[in-house]
């Protein structure tokens, strides 16, 4: 189940990767906005990365205008891996490298074709694992409030 989430201004691009979602036969949540008024960003961030962090949810993608308010309320909620991505590369190496459990794009960043590439290459790529699982269990540690040596 992905969760997904925007506010105002990334209304379209919203509809667009719901449509990439149905087209590949994934199960989503729509956590709002649903209408194009404005908005506080945080409430429909938060309901999104909450359902990912309970377990409800496998994974999550935010939009806002930028991606970066909508990263940084995901990156509030603990377990929460958050990235905020502009290309598919970086899509491709956080889900690698980082186990991001949630996306975050920018609508008025980047065009619809671009934000799909980048949502296919997070969805499609594996974490590796190995080196980067000590790196990731650094991240929860200080999530956690313990000092890193
Ligand atoms: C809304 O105007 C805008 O601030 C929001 O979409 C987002 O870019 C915040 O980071």
């Amino acid at each position: 189940m992905i969760a997904i989430a925007c506010d105002h201004a990334a209304l379209e691009l919203k509809a667009d990767v719901i449509k990439l979602l149905e087209d590949r036969g994934l199960a989503y949540e729509d956590f709002g906005t649903y209408t194009a008024d404005s908005c506080h960003y945080p409430i429909f961030g938060a309901r999104a990365a909450q359902a990912v962090a309970s377990g409800k949810c496998d994974r999550g993608i935010l939009i806002c205008g930028t991606g970066i308010g909508m990263s940084l309320v995901a990156n509030k909620v603990k377990g929460i891996r958050c990235a905020l991505c502009s290309d598919s590369y970086s899509a491709r190496m956080t889900r690698a490298h980082n186990d991001s459990n949630m996306l975050a794009m920018g609508a008025r960043v980047i065009g619809v074709e671009v934000a799909k590439e980048i949502v296919a290459a997070w969805l499609d790529t594996p974490f590796e694992g190995g080196r980067h699982q000590a790196r990731i269990d650094m991240i929860t540690a200080l999530e956690n409030g313990e000092t890193l040596e």
